[in-house]
């Protein structure tokens, strides 16, 4: 992604300070010259300066004061009761329903829910064996596979690095079972395998695939995740292998062993189920149309407890709302929570919300989301005009007491990404997430991963964001 407006918002940036100075020199007695958009990067500094105290109050009330910890603990109680809670399950009814209950409690503005159908996929009965020596696989159906006939299928395995190695060996796919033993490159570039690697087996004739989990580590642990299948092409079961299998298999392979896999889900996808994205707000005091959103999804995979993916997120949004609440502060504009429902299976309940609201796209302040994990926070990662960005390095400045000034480029989030495409200034939370990948759709996503004071951190971050831009004189440029 590029920011295509940099050229033209540097150009006419430069010009602003003297047409402003002009303006403030001629007629800011009269208070006449009340400017709009056309404002120097000196002023806006020093508006944004004023929330100085405003965001030691939050800092030290989310780090040190009586929320400290607050944040952790709402996670723990949620995640440790309702536990995993994918789409169309029992459970993401329940949490939702646990979400809005405490949303209520916890006396924030216009809590509701807003419906949504959702996929419902049911993992089932699953296990696989290597024959030769009757090893039992750790393994996890990916999400929208279809099961195995019964008696489960038998295949010998053919292993390969890459897409490319299977088109030059495309002649031994056929009925076999394809297994990728790709290497972890980074996950946007290796979850392709995850994505497409049945679609392109199947293509060859394969009977199933196997796909080492998509993650930098391992202690034998499969990680799961969504994968698409393509109209035309028979759907055959696919699952995830542990790196250390994967790994095994490929050097079995390698010196002429004959490999043997029996692999056996009972995985199916039942009628769409019904669900909600939840929502609760700190209502704007000038402009209530206007809203600043921060989200993060409340549906997880159906192993773990979904701590992190996207737990914290998800108790982060809520955290800042309620920060706000303690201190009595009311933005200008309405800083909306949004738990999406069903982000797992391709941010389902963030499509269908976008659909919906976008009717009033003009009065999007700001779309933010964490759902990298609320690790240390360093800052965000920021998509908007150069014009927002001046604005946004300003607020972070305010951060400079728990050292989260840190702007990025690239605000990313399943969940906000229709909004930032059509205009709308984008931020997602910048953490230090070098292990967010080894615990990610996997049984070790747990309360265990999170950190209270890092959590805290991550909700002072969050709070101060949403309540200064929800809060300054001007909604941010497009
Ligand atoms: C918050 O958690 C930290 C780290 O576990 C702990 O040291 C601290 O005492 C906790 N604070 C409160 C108020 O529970
Ligand atoms: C594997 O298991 C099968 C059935 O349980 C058994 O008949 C066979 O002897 C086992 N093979 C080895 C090598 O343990
Ligand atoms: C759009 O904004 C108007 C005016 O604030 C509001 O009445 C309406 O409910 C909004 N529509 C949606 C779908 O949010
Ligand atoms: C921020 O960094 C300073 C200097 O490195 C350090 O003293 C301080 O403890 C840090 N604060 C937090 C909240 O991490
Ligand atoms: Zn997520």
């Amino acid at each position: 992604m590029t920011d295509s407006q940099v050229l033209g918002g540097v150009r006419i940036w430069t010009l602003l300070p003297t047409v402003l100075s002009l303006c403030l020199a001629f007629t800011l007695p009269t208070g006449n010259c009340r400017p709009q958009r056309m404002r120097s990067n000196a002023e806006i500094a020093q508006e944004v300066a004023g929330y100085t105290d405003v965001a030691k109050r939050i800092i030290e009330l989310a780090v040190y004061g009586k929320a400290q910890n607050r944040s952790y603990d709402k996670l723990a109680a949620f995640t440790d009761t309702v536990g995993s809670r994918v789409s169309g399950s029992d459970s993401l009814e329940r949490a939702i329903k646990y979400m809005y209950d405490a949303l209520r409690r916890d006396g924030l503005d216009n809590v509701h829910l807003e419906p949504v159908k959702v996929p419902h996929w049911v993992r089932g009965e699953e296990s696989a064996v290597m024959l030769p020596r009757n090893h039992t696989l750790p393994i996890l159906g990916l999400g929208s596979s279809v099961g195995t006939p019964e008696g489960g299928i038998e295949a010998e395995v053919l292993v390969v690095a890459s897409f490319e190695e299977l088109q030059k060996r495309a002649a031994e796919a056929k009925g076999k079972m394809v297994l990728y033993n790709e290497p972890y490159v980074s996950y946007g570039d290796t979850v392709q395998y995850r994505a497409f690697g049945a679609t392109e087996a199947a293509k060859l004739g394969a009977l199933a695939s196997l796909v080492r989990s998509v993650t930098p580590f391992s202690i034998s642990s499969p990680h799961t995740g969504w994968q698409d299948y393509q109209d035309g092409v028979p759907r055959i079961p696919s699952a995830c292998v542990t790196i250390e299998d994967a790994e095994m298999m490929a050097r079995m392979s390698h010196l002429g062993h004959k490999i043997v896999v029996r692999l056996s889900m009972a995985a199916k996808t039942l009628p769409d189920a019904d669900s909600f994205n939840t929502v609760a707000e700190i209502r704007g005091s000038e402009h209530p149309e206007q809203v600043v959103l921060i989200s993060g999804h409340l549906d997880s995979w159906d192993v773990g407890q979904g701590a992190m993916d996207d737990g914290g997120g998800a108790v982060i949004s809520w955290e800042a709302l309620s920060l706000l609440r303690d201190l009595g502060l009311r933005p200008r504009r309405t800083v909306r929570a949004v738990l999406w429902t069903a982000e797992e299976q391709g941010g389902v309940g963030a499509a269908q919300y976008y659909q919906l609201h976008k009717v009033n796209i003009s009065n999007f302040d700001l779309v933010m989301e964490s759902d990298l994990g609320t690790f240390r926070p360093l800052g965000i990662q920021f998509t908007g005009s150069q014009k927002a960005r001046a604005i946004m390095r300003e607020v972070m400045k305010l951060l400079e007491p728990i050292n989260a000034t840190v702007l990025e480029e690239h605000g990313e989030g399943t969940d906000i990404n229709q909004w930032m495409e059509a205009g709308v200034p984008g931020a997602s939370l910048h953490t230090v997430d070098s292990k967010y990948f080894w615990f990610h759709h996997s049984n070790g996503d747990t309360m265990t991963v999170q950190d209270p004071m890092e959590m805290n951190l991550c909700s002072a971050v969050w709070a101060t964001v949403a309540y200064v831009i929800a809060d300054l004189e001007e909604m941010l440029p497009r």
